[in-house]
């Protein structure tokens, strides 16, 4: 259990951990690379460790010394007599999927937690098999643990049903060892980390708006590699600054590809201001410094075609929603449903217990607002991002909140209640 009291106002500045996504990707390209991957500012949290172990297990050469890594292909993939795990992560699950799929004479068993055994595998398992991966699985290889005896790859063409950057990138890594090219197609544009570094180490493929197209390059050039604070991680931050009084905060060093800032562009057209400074690129991916201040909020609606640029970020999304000014209705977020919790249900009950107006729909919510919260008692249900957004409605509220099990930050931000509780202190760097 962890008692969260109201904050006063956020002043100063705060570095956010090395983004999530990133570091899986530049971890998993440095085991296609026989000079490998130098990272720096790897994402500390317990999910790029499993993608770490894992690769270490499959034989790659893995340096880690704390937030620097130094990935590479080693004596090259391997069959693995123990299990691999990938415990709570689904990008690890997944996009180890794409990897192994299409590694000829590998065979292994890649298992999760009970959260990630009970989400969606099929949907990168059925692709990979129209392109002649060997996976098999429980529920008929819907659900881990899946089995994975690896071959050579035909390509193909993909049309994915949902947005999802986690099955795209399985594709394209299956895609770099193929025999031919393959295309995804998606109904709107996930995540673009993938297509970027890709890019940045001279692979050749082809962008257009939801489509890509990746011909064959089975083996990678050494890069080095900054990983640019997570904007996910930030997101608690940004929603915390612009809802608390007399707030002015610098956020450093963040990512900001706009496949991933949707909750900006949201939280404008609610009335927030922002400003940027330092911006630059590193690696393909654009980041800068962040300077948010207290905002007042009107309500709106998010459409399921801005979902994809902020999908991890709807549950603070939705906390801001309960102190704007009027209706604010998300939809088309179904897939919130499939993540480390249910998200839709684990927020709306969270909120609801704090006081919010908040309905849950189908595919998001309706919320109300502004309604003050009041203290209580909130599940976290296990879920990294549910404890955190459930956080900044307790920073915002009238007395303490009790989150049952907040150690699920450390997924992918060990050091979240460190820098709250600089912040309720009134340091000025977190
Ligand atoms: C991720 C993609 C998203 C996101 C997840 C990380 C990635 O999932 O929710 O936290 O790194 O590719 P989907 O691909 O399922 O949308």
């Amino acid at each position: 259990m962890r008692r969260v009291s109201p904050l006063k106002g956020m002043r100063g500045s705060c570095t956010v951990p090395g983004d999530k996504s990133i570091s899986h990707r530049a971890a998993l390209l440095g085991a296609l690379s026989r000079e490998g991957m130098e990272i720096s500012g790897y994402a500390p949290g317990e999910d790029c460790g499993r993608t770490l172990a894992c690769l270490d297990q499959l034989g790659c050469r893995v340096l880690k010394e704390g937030p620097r890594v130094h990935v590479s292909r080693g004596e090259g993939i391997r069959e693995c007599r123990e299990v691999l795990y990938a415990g709570n992560s689904g990008t690890s699950a997944r996009l180890l999927c794409g990897l192994l799929a299409g590694v000829p004479g590998f065979f292994g068993i890649l298992a999760g937690d009970a959260s990630l055994s009970s989400r969606p595998m099929d949907r990168v398992v059925a692709p990979l098999r129209s392109a002649g991966a060997r996976i098999d699985g429980r529920e008929g290889g819907s659900r881990l643990p899946l089995s994975i005896r690896g071959t050579s790859l035909v390509g193909g063409s993909f049309t994915l049903p949902v947005a999802s950057a986690q099955v795209k990138t399985a594709l394209l890594l299956a895609g770099l060892s193929s025999q031919g090219s393959v295309t995804v197609t998606e109904p709107s544009p996930s995540r673009d980390h993938t297509e970027r570094m890709l890019g940045f180490l001279g692979v050749p493929l082809v962008r257009e708006e939801n489509k890509i197209t990746l011909f064959p390059y089975p083996e990678l050039p050494g890069a080095a590699w900054e990983i640019p604070g997570d904007f996910s991680s930030a997101a608690f931050w940004i929603v915390a600054a612009a809802l608390l009084p007399d707030s002015e905060l610098l956020l450093e060093k963040v990512g900001l590809n706009p496949t991933r800032t949707g909750l900006l562009e949201v939280l404008k057209r609610m009335g927030l201001r922002w400003e940027t400074e330092a911006l630059r690129e590193s690696g393909g991916e654009p980041l800068g410094n962040l300077r948010i201040r207290t905002a007042s909020l009107e309500g709106t609606r998010v459409e399921a075609s801005e979902v994809p640029r902020m999908v991890d970020e709807l549950p603070v999304l939705a906390v801001a929603a309960t102190q704007a000014t009027g209706k604010t209705e998300i939809r088309g977020a179904r897939e919130l449903r499939y993540k480390e919790c249910d998200r839709i249900r684990g927020m709306a009950e969270g909120l609801a217990a704090l006081g919010a107006d908040i309905e849950e729909l189908e595919d998001g919510w309706i919320v109300t607002g502004p309604t003050p919260l009041h203290g209580g008692s909130v599940k976290t249900l296990g879920d990294h991002r549910v404890a955190m957004a459930l956080s900044v409605a307790a920073a915002i509220a009238e007395g303490p909140v009790d989150l049952d099990d907040p150690e699920c930050v450390n997924i992918s931000y060990p050091s979240f209640f460190e820098s709250l509780e600089r912040f309720a202190k009134g340091s000025p760097e977190a």
